[in-house]
C-alpha cells in the first residue's frame, strides 16, 4: 500500500507526463500526484482529472495545498519558446517567450517558488530535471529570445542545494523521443558528456532514472548530468542497476 505522497510538477509535459505514469505504474511506496495548469490538457493527457491539483508555479498560493502532507516533489516544469510570427518564405520562425513566461520567470523563479512551498510544507527530497548546458553563456539556447534559459536554470540548480532539502539534480543532453530501457546511460558533470559525437538520451529513459532517483538513497544530494550511448553501441549493456550509476556521481552544482 503506498503511505508516501509525490507531486510532480510539469505533467502535461513530455517528460513529466512519462515520470507520472511510470511512479503510477510501478509497485512501490509511493502515492504519485500530479500538478498541472490545464484542466482540459490534463483530461487528454491522462484521461482523468483525479489525483492532480490545479495551479501555477508563478502563484505560490496554489502550490500550497499541491504540496501538503508530500515526502518528496519532483520539479519537470520549464519555459518554452514560442514562435514570434509566421516566417515570410525561405525564412527561419523566430522564437521568443511570452513575456510572462520568460525562463527567469519560470526556470528560475517558479522553481524557486515551488522549493520554497516544499520547505514550508516539510518535503524530505526534491528532484529536479534541469539541462546540460549551463556552463556555457553563450550556448545557443541562452541566445533564444535573449532568455538565457540555461543560465535560469542553473541558477534554480544552485538554489535547490543550498535549500537544505536533499536534493537530487537531472541535467540531461539533447531529449529523444525513442523508446527507453534500451540503452547505458553514462553520468558526468561540468557539460563534460556534450563533448560526445551525439550527447543525446531519449526521454523515457530520463523519465525513469528520475523515478529511480526518488527509490535511490544513492540518488541523495547528487547532481549529475546524463546522456545514453545509442542502441547499436548498448548492446549488452543496457543500464538496470541505477545504484551503481547514482554512485558513480557526486555532490554539488
Ligand atoms: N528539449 C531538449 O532537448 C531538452 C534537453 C535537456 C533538458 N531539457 C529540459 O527537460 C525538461 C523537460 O522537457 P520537456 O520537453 O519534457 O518539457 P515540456 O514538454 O516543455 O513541458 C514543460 C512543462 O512545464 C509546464 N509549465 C510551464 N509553465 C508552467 C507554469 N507557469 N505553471 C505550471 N506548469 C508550467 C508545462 O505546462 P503546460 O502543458 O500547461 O504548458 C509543461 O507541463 C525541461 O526543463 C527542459 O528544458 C530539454
Amino acid at each position: 500500500m503506498p503511505n508516501k505522497k509525490v507531486l510532480v510538477t510539469g505533467v502535461t509535459g513530455r517528460t513529466g507526463s512519462i515520470v507520472l505514469q511510470k511512479i503510477r505504474q510501478q509497485d512501490n511506496d509511493w502515492e504519485a500526484f500530479g500538478l498541472a495548469r490545464s484542466e482540459q490538457k490534463t483530461q487528454e493527457i491522462f484521461g482523468s482529472k483525479e489525483g492532480f491539483y490545479f495551479g501555477d508555479i508563478t502563484d505560490k498560493t496554489t502550490l500550497v495545498p499541491a504540496l501538503k502532507n508530500c515526502d518528496a516533489l519532483i520539479i519537470v516544469t520549464s519555459s518554452v519558446p514560442q514562435r514570434k510570427a509566421p516566417p515570410q518564405e525561405g525564412e527561419r520562425p523566430e522564437l521568443t517567450y511570452p513575456p510572462d513566461a520568460t525562463p527567469e520567470k519560470i526556470d528560475y523563479q517558479g522553481q524557486m517558488n515551488q522549493i520554497d512551498i516544499a520547505k514550508q510544507t516539510g518535503v524530505n527530497h526534491i528532484i529536479l530535471m534541469g539541462s546540460m548546458g549551463g556552463t556555457n553563456e553563450n550556448h545557443p539556447l541562452n541566445k533564444i529570445g535573449n532568455g538565457n534559459i540555461l543560465i535560469w536554470k542553473r541558477k534554480a540548480e544552485q538554489y535547490l542545494i543550498e535549500s537544505g532539502i536533499d536534493y537530487t539534480i537531472i541535467r540531461a543532453g539533447g531529449l529523444l523521443n525513442e523508446p527507453g530501457g534500451k540503452r547505458k546511460l553514462l553520468v558526468g558533470k561540468n557539460d563534460t558528456l556534450l563533448d560526445r559525437e551525439s550527447p543525446t538520451i531519449p526521454r523515457e529513459d530520463v523519465a525513469e532514472l528520475i523515478v529511480q532517483a526518488l527509490y535511490t538513497p544513492e540518488a541523495r544530494n547528487k547532481a549529475l548530468d546524463v546522456v545514453s550511448e545509442s542502441e547499436e553501441a548498448s548492446q549488452g549493456e543496457v543500464t538496470y542497476d541505477f545504484t551503481a550509476l547514482f554512485a558513480q556521481t557526486t555532490p554539488g552544482l
